[in-house]
């Protein structure tokens, strides 16, 4: 059942604009990073939630969208996200946050999908532009973005041929991603 969870939890890019992510599943997210794993337990990490569909117009432009897909600019009106977690790392607790950005994203987004929604790290953000859109102070670095929706789009996983690690579309408009074959990941240097 988590394997399926994780199949299913892919990076979405293109949404049913119209379906809202309600605030409870936005907090139930969080509430999934409050309880992961977090390097000497600083807990560092803060978050800002949106649904509202002025907000989610302001922080669309200051996103990047699937750098592979060179003739693709990002999603059109209509198939955009309806709502963002923007991920926050508090100064006044550290500047080191080890690994706790990913596995907070990956708890976050694996809560949403279980609730039937999905979405996508965006770590290609325009972070000075979003801090003055959203008032951020400099207290806070922006970590990263959650981009998140109800999905309408296919996304398959493919064998990776000949080490090419950039995903795809085809003409049906299915997203594939390569993946690494499980014995590429397994070393041994005995
Ligand atoms: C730290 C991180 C940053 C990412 N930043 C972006 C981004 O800026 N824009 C984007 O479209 N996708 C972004 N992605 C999504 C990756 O492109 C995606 O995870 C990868 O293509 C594999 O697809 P999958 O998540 O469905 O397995 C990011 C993923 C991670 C983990």
């Amino acid at each position: 059942m988590l394997k399926d969870l994780i199949l299913k939890n892919r990076s979405y890019r293109r949404f049913d604009q119209s379906e809202i992510v309600p605030m409870r599943l936005l907090r139930a997210m969080v509430e999934a990073a409050r309880l992961s794993a977090s390097a000497r337990n600083m807990q560092p990490l803060k978050y800002m939630l949106f649904n509202d569909s002025d907000s989610c117009s302001k922080i669309f432009p200051t996103l990047a969208w699937a750098g592979y897909l060179k003739e693709w600019p990002g999603p059109g009106d209509g198939e955009r996200p309806s709502a963002y977690i923007v991920q926050l790392g508090d100064l006044e607790l550290t500047d080191d946050w080890w690994c706790d950005d990913g596995i907070a994203a990956q708890s976050m987004l694996l809560t949403a999908v279980e609730g039937g929604f999905g979405g996508c790290i965006v770590g290609s953000v325009q972070r000075e532009r979003l801090r003055g859109i959203l008032n951020i102070p400099d207290r806070y670095k922006i970590i990263q973005v959650l981009a998140l929706g109800k999905p309408v789009e296919e996304v398959k996983i493919d064998d990776m041929v000949n080490g090419d690690i950039k995903y795809w579309r085809d003409a049906k408009g299915i997203h594939h991603v390569p993946k690494r074959a499980l014995d590429e990941l397994i070393v041994n240097f005995g």
